[in-house]
This record gives structure tokens, sequence and C-alpha cells, in this order.
């Protein structure tokens, strides 16, 4: 049994498997093709936190792969205080063949994986995100037809989203580089394992304060929200730091002119990005989007069938 955690847990080809596996399953889906490989499959849907994409997209992927899925609402487990995460996860693993679930704490997502009898899918903890970051390295490499030797550059808050971007990134080849204010990047054992896959690599991974430096030549602009689930009590403060991070239509000048622009979203229109950007030309966000289901499909059938 394999759970779906990190991506730092995987190895490259494991990545590109779910990656191949996604792509057929996408062309295989717009060719209309039936695609019933999880046939009486169920997956439960534990969410902590509110969601559009996470639930909407796992709940048609398991039905366009001819299974079910189960949305248990926040206030319905009371995860940790209704009752133990451990007891949760042997519970559902009685009833449902996967759990995916967004959560608080990342402690919880390890919990869940160590008592579960059933694969886990982190649909976004505290710590990183990892189904949108195989997303988005999807549409990266259904845009540009590679992801090696490619600059993606992250401009924003260094969250749970910077981390798997990051991690993604470097896994597969491509660049990586970071531009937060002070206090704001990536906790040091994730840009210290980052270092350590760019330097076997051979790839750079540049850290600093100034957006311009690390937009500078990339094909890829990517941003996140200031201001996280769970981090609400922050948001006065964040609003005054995070603004010289906005990404708009002059700090795009200054990625290459093929440059696409990505954003997990929700968005926080005006805030970390203008509509000129977010509606622009150079903006991937509605494809993005869309290749959450396509994208979780690849994990869920690598994980779920058979
Ligand atoms: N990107 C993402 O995870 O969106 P939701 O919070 O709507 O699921
Ligand atoms: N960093 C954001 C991502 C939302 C999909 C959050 O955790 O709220």
């Amino acid at each position: 049994m394999q759970h779906f955690l990190s991506i730092a847990d995987f190895s490259s080809d494991d990545l590109w498997n779910f990656l191949h596996k996604a792509k057929s399953l996408k062309d295989e889906f717009k060719a209309g093709g039936n695609q019933p490989i999880l046939k009486d499959k169920i997956l439960g849907m534990v969410f902590q936190k509110p969601s559009l994409r996470t639930r909407v997209s796992f709940e048609v992927g398991m039905l366009h792969l001819g299974g079910n899925a189960i949305y248990i609402s926040p206030n319905e487990i009371q995860l940790g205080s209704r009752e133990s995460v451990p007891d949760v996860a042997r519970v559902l693993s009685g009833y449902v063949d996967g759990i995916m679930a967004r959560v608080f704490s990342h402690e919880h997502m390890l919990e869940l994986a160590q008592y579960s009898e059933v694969p886990i899918i982190n649909g976004l903890s505290d710590y990183n995100h990892p189904c949108q970051a195989m997303t988005d390295i999807f549409t990266i490499w259904e845009h540009f037809g590679k992801v090696e030797g490619l600059k993606i550059a992250y401009v924003g808050d260094g969250n749970n989203m910077a981390n798997s971007l990051m991690t993604v990134a470097l896994k597969l080849g491509a660049h990586f580089s970071i531009a937060s204010p002070e206090g704001y990047t990536l906790p040091p054992e994730v840009l210290e394992a980052g270092h350590q896959l760019a330097a076997e690599q051979e790839l750079m991974l540049t850290e600093s304060e100034d957006p311009t430096e690390a937009v500078l030549d990339a094909d890829v602009v990517y941003t996140d929200v200031w201001t996280s689930m769970g981090q609400e009590a922050e948001s006065a403060r964040r609003l005054e730091v995070f603004p010289p991070y906005q990404v708009n239509s002059e700090l795009l000048t200054k990625a290459k002119p093929t440059a696409v622009v990505l954003h997990c979203l929700p968005a926080h229109r005006g805030e970390e990005i203008t509509d000129e950007v977010a509606d622009g030309p150079q903006s991937l966000l509605f494809q993005e989007a869309e290749n959450r289901l396509h994208a979780q499909k690849g994990i869920l059938a690598l994980l779920l069938a058979g």
C-alpha cells in the first residue's frame, strides 16, 4: 500500500509515472473513452478546511473512474477533538478504499497515514500541497512539452504551495527561484532539502527578497495567497508586508516573453495577483484548475486500482 503525502517521498521516475498516467487518462477522457478502472472503489474525503477545487475534482475524478466519493465536512469528524486521529483512520479504513484528507496540522496527515489501512492522499496541510504541485508541473509539461531546464519562479509567501512546487520542480529538473519578504520564506529544512536536490542535478535554486530578481528570465511565474487558511489572525500584518510581491503586468515583463503564469487558486485578486495578469494572455490559471481533475485521476488510478 502506498500513500501520497509529499512530493519528497517519491523519485523522479515515480513522479513521471503519475504524470504519464494522468496524461493518458486525460487524452482518453477527452476522446470520449469509458474509464471504469476504479469500479466499486470508494474514496472518503475528510476536510478540516474549505475547498472548491480539491473537493470537486476528487469527487468527479472518482466518478469518471467508475467509483464513488464521500464528502465528510469539517464539522462531522472534528478530527482530533470529537475523535482521535488514529481512531478516525482505523474506522474509515473499514469503510472506504482510500482517504483524501485536508488538514490543518501536517502531523495529523502523518498520523492518518500511520494508522490507516488504506492509502491516504494529502489534499493540503499547513506544510505542503502535493496534489496541486503535481497538477502545476503537469500543466507546465503540457504547455512547454518539457519540464527539464525551465525556470520556475515563485513570488510571495513561502507556504505549503511553495514547498511542494519547489520540490516537484527540482525533482523533475527545473530551476527554481523564490522571492519572499524577510521572515516569510520557506522553512530552513525545506530549503536545505531543496539545495541538496539542486546540487545533485546541477540546478539553480535561488532565494531572495527581490521579486524582480526571482522572475528574471523565468518561464513560469507562480504566486499564491499571502494569508493561507489557518493564518487569518496574521492577515492585517501580512497585508502590510506583501504588496511589493504582487504579480502584476510590470513584474511579468521581467520574465521571458513566453512565460506563463500559474496560481493554485483561490486568488485574492488585487492582492497577490492583478486581474490584468490573472485574465491576461499569459495566464494558464483555468487550464491549471481543470488539470487538478486529470492529475489526480493519475494518482487515484495508481494508488487505488488493483
Ligand atoms: N487549489 C486548491 O486546493 O483549491 P481549493 O482550496 O478550492 O481546494
Ligand atoms: N496556501 C493556500 C493554498 C490554498 C489552496 C492555503 O493553504 O490556504
